[in-house]
C-alpha cells in the first residue's frame, strides 16, 4: 500500500477515492493541495560540504516544486508555509513561517541561504531544533493555523552535543507538541553511527537518508508530508494497519466508536449529523481493528455489540457511505452468524454480536434493538480540508 501510494505520487497519476472500489479509502495524496507548516532544519557544518547543502536545495525545491501551494492564500486554505533554519555551532533563522509567499520565493530563498558551508565543525541539531520549536511557538500554535499539523525536516551530517545541547529532549519536547519529525542523514564520512542516532529523533517510518534505495528520497519524504496531513478529529480512532502501533501506515479513514445506545436507523441519523456515516467492514482486517477499537473505548463491554452500515435495501446487502453517495453492495468477506443472515424484510439493519467464538453479524429490526455503534468518516488530508474545529 505504502509503496503504490508513493509510486502514484511519482508517476503523478492520481485518482480521487472511488468507493466502489470495495477499497478502505487511502490519505490524500495530492501533494499540490499539501495543508502543512514545516520547517527545514539543515546542517551547514564543514561535514556537510558545499556538494552536500546542493543537494539538499534541490533536494526542498523539488519535494514542494510538484505545486504545493507556498505561503497563505484567504480563498484557498490548502497551502503550506516553508521555514528554513541552517545550523552549526549556533542556529539561524533564514526564512520564517511568513518569509516565503510563493513558490518562486521558496526557490530562490532556498538556494540563496544554502549556498555557503560554515568553516566550523560543530554541529548542534539541539540549536536548529530549538529555533524550529520556537518558529512554530511563535507563528503557528494558538494562529489562525493552529490546526494546521507541524512538520520539522532535518538535514544533518552529524548528530553531536550533551547536556544542554543534547537534540534527544528538544526532539522529543517537539513530538509531544505534535510535530512530525522527518530526518535525512547525510553520512558524508559513510560510517552508519549517524543513521543510527537520528532514528532516535525522527518520527517512526519518518527517517530517511541521502542515499534512500532507488533514488527516492523526494518521493519518500513527500509520503511523510502527506501521512503527517491526514488525520482525524479528536475522539476519533484512525484507521491503520496496526491497531497496537499508531504510527503505522494509516488510511484516510476515522472510526467513532459511540457507546450511547440507539437502534439501527436513529443510529445512522446520529452518524449523518456528525458528517459520518455508519462503518463499513469490507475486510476482516478492519472488523478486527473495530472490534480492538471498541474494546478499549469507556462503554463498550463483553459480550460486545454495535451497530455497523451494513444494511438491506430493496433485496440487496449494502453498506452505509457519506450522505450524497451510492451505497456499496456487500460483495466480499462475509462474516454473517450462523443461521444469519435471516430472511425478512423486517430485519434490515445489521450489528456485530460477540459469542463465544468471534463478534460477527446479525441482522435486526431497524427501529427496536438499542445498542452502541461505530461512525466513520473520511479522514482530513490534502483532498479534504478540516476547519479549525476538526469539522470534517
Ligand atoms: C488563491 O487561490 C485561488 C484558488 O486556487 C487562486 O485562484 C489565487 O490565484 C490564489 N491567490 C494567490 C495570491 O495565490
Ligand atoms: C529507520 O529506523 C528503523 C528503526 O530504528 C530502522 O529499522 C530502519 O532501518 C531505519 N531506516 C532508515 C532508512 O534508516
Ligand atoms: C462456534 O464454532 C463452532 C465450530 O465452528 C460452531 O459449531 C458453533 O456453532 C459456533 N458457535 C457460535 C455461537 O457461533
Amino acid at each position: 500500500m505504502k509503496l503504490s501510494i508513493l509510486l502514484a505520487t511519482v508517476s503523478g497519476c492520481l485518482a480521487l477515492y472511488d468507493p466502489s472500489s470495495y477499497t478502505d479509502r487511502p490519505c490524500g495524496d495530492d501533494i499540490t493541495n499539501l495543508w502543512l507548516d514545516v520547517v527545514a532544519v539543515v546542517d551547514n557544518s564543514k561535514g556537510m560540504r558545499f556538494d552536500g547543502l546542493q543537494s539538499i536545495a534541490a533536494s526542498l525545491v523539488s519535494v514542494f516544486g510538484a505545486g504545493t501551494r507556498i505561503g497563505v492564500n484567504s480563498t484557498e486554505k490548502r497551502t503550506t508555509r516553508v521555514g528554513l533554519v541552517s545550523y552549526n555551532e549556533k542556529a539561524r533563522v533564514n526564512a520564517d513561517l511568513t518569509t516565503y509567499t510563493s513558490f518562486d520565493d521558496l526557490f530562490s530563498g532556498v538556494y540563496t541561504a544554502l549556498n555557503d558551508v560554515s568553516s566550523t565543525e560543530l554541529s548542534y541539531l539541539s540549536n536548529g531544533l530549538g529555533a524550529a520549536a520556537d518558529l512554530f511557538k511563535k507563528q503557528s500554535f494558538g494562529t489562525t493555523r493552529d490546526h494546521y499539523k507541524k512538520v520539522v525536516i532535518v538535514f544533518a551530517s552529524a548528530f553531536k552535543g550533551s547536556g544542554d545541547l543534547d537534540p534527544l529532549p528538544v526532539a522529543e519536547k517537539l513530538r509531544t507538541d505534535g510535530a512530525f519529525i522527518v530526518t535525512v542523514a547525510y553520512d558524508q564520512d559513510g560510517n552508519g553511527d549517524l543513521m543510527d542516532k537520528l532514528n532516535l529523533i525522527a518520527t517512526p517510518g519518518f527517517n530517511f537518508s541521502n542515499t534512500e534505495e532507488g533514488g527516492n528520497l523526494i518521493g519518500k519524504i513527500q509520503g511523510a508530508l502527506m501521512q503527517s496531513n491526514c488525520f482525524c478529529p479528536n475522539n476519533y480512532d484512525q484507521y491503520r494497519v496496526s491497531f497496537a502501533d499508531k504510527f503505522s501506515y494509516r488510511y484516510g479513514s476515522c472510526l467513532l466508536p459511540v457507546n450511547i445506545a440507539a437502534s439501527w436507523k436513529p443510529a445512522q441519523m446520529s452518524c449523518r449529523n456528525r458528517k459520518a456515516y455508519l462503518a463499513t467492514e469490507f475486510t476482516q482486517h478492519k472488523h478486527d481493528f473495530i472490534v480492538k477499537s471498541v474494546s478499549s473505548t469507556t462503554g463498550f463491554h463483553p459480550p460486545l455489540s454495535y451497530h455497523i452500515g451494513l444494511n438491506q435495501v430493496l433485496g440487496k446487502w449494502v453498506w452505509d457511505q457519506p450522505q450524497g453517495l451510492p451505497q456499496i453492495e456487500l460483495r466480499s468477506w462475509f462474516n454473517w452468524s450462523p443461521t444469519y443472515p435471516k430472511k425478512s424484510s423486517s430485519f434490515p439493519g445489521v450489528q456485530n454480536l460477540q459469542n463465544s467464538n468471534s463478534t460477527q453479524w446479525q441482522n435486526i429490526d431497524a427501529f427496536k434493538v438499542s445498542t452502541n455503534y461505530i461512525c466513520e468518516a473520511y479522514a482530513c488530508d490534502t483532498d479534504n480540508y478540516c476547519d479549525d474545529n476538526g469539522t470534517l
